[in-house]
């Protein structure tokens, strides 16, 4: 599939991937939703990439929202297919196992919002901006938002956020925990790149199992979630990397991960 509003750049186990569409802050259309849902499937599936990076072409605007001229006129089972759809979407790149960093350098409004929350976590340049407008449009998040954000800020900053549709600047973000740190714009990329390639260095298995067991004991109980972590930390002793890691430990030197 060629993409008219993404650009995607790979270097060396990394994807980067752009929303592109400058007319419109890179607000996310039905179909800029299923050319998202096309390159995460592929980079999913790609056995050359273990870590995806999502960010917003230019230098003004992460995603500023689902896009309103494409809802305006949307009937209610429309809407709730559209819904669904950035829903799904979404879904996949927070469940992928591959590591997902969001890196915000703008408005990250609504949608834009729910794009960087269901990535695994957030670097901010000092331009982001971050809120859920939606009940100033006479709607409720759609795409994740009254869902996901209570589970990173806490119901009682997250209903603040949702009732009054303010918006937020990266220093406040960071204050609430919605992101992980803020950097300069001009060094947003490096930043979130030097990350990305620290994440590269270790054992990608345990990282995805990390993934995988975090996520998972978000949704159930502790007893469970102890669980799942013993299933997966036991998965571990049957990796190469494992025996690599430890080995290179005790013979001093770095380890070779080769992901298997
Ligand atoms: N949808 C469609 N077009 C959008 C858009 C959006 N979410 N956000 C910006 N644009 C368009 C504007 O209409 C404008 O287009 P024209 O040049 O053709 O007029 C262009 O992008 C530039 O925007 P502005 O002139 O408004 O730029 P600004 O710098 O003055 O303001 C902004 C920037 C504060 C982000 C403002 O554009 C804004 O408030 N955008 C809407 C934000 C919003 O409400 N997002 C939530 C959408 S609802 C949602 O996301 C539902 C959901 O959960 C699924």
């Amino acid at each position: 599939m060629a993409y008219e509003n993404l650009l995607l750049e790979k270097e060396d186990r990394l994807a980067i991937l752009y929303i592109n569409r400058p007319k419109a802050l890179n607000a996310l259309n039905n179909a800029t939703l299923v050319e998202l849902k096309d390159a995460v499937l592929k980079i999913k599936a790609d056995p050359e990439i273990d870590l995806l990076i999502i960010s917003g072409a230019g230098e003004k605007s992460f995603v500023a929202g689902a896009d309103i001229a494409f809802m305006q006129n949307l009937t209610a089972p429309e809407g709730r297919a559209f819904g669904a759809l950035g829903q799904e979407v979404f879904r996949l790149i927070e469940a992928m196992e591959k590591p997902v960093i969001a890196a915000v350098n703008g408005f990250a409004l609504g949608g834009g919002c729910e794009l960087a929350m269901c990535c695994d976590f957030r670097i901010a340049s000092t331009k982001a901006k971050f809120g859920q407008p939606e009940v100033g449009l006479g709607i409720t998040p759609g795409f994740g938002g009254t869902q996901r954000l209570a589970r990173l800020v806490g119901l009682g900053m997250a209903k603040q956020m949702l009732f009054t549709a303010d918006v937020i600047n990266a220093n406040e973000a960071l204050r609430i925990g919605l992101v992980n740190s803020v950097v300069e714009q001009t060094e947003l990329m490096d930043v979130v790149k030097g990350i990305a390639r620290k994440i590269l260095s270790k054992g990608q298995l345990a990282v995805r199992f990390s993934k995988v067991a975090a996520n998972e004991g978000m949704q159930t109980d502790i007893d469970r979630g102890m669980t799942i972590e013993a299933d997966l930390f036991g998965l571990c002793f049957a990796t190469e990397d494992q025996k690599e890691g430890m080995t290179a430990f005790l013979e001093k030197r770095k380890p070779g991960f080769t992901g298997k």
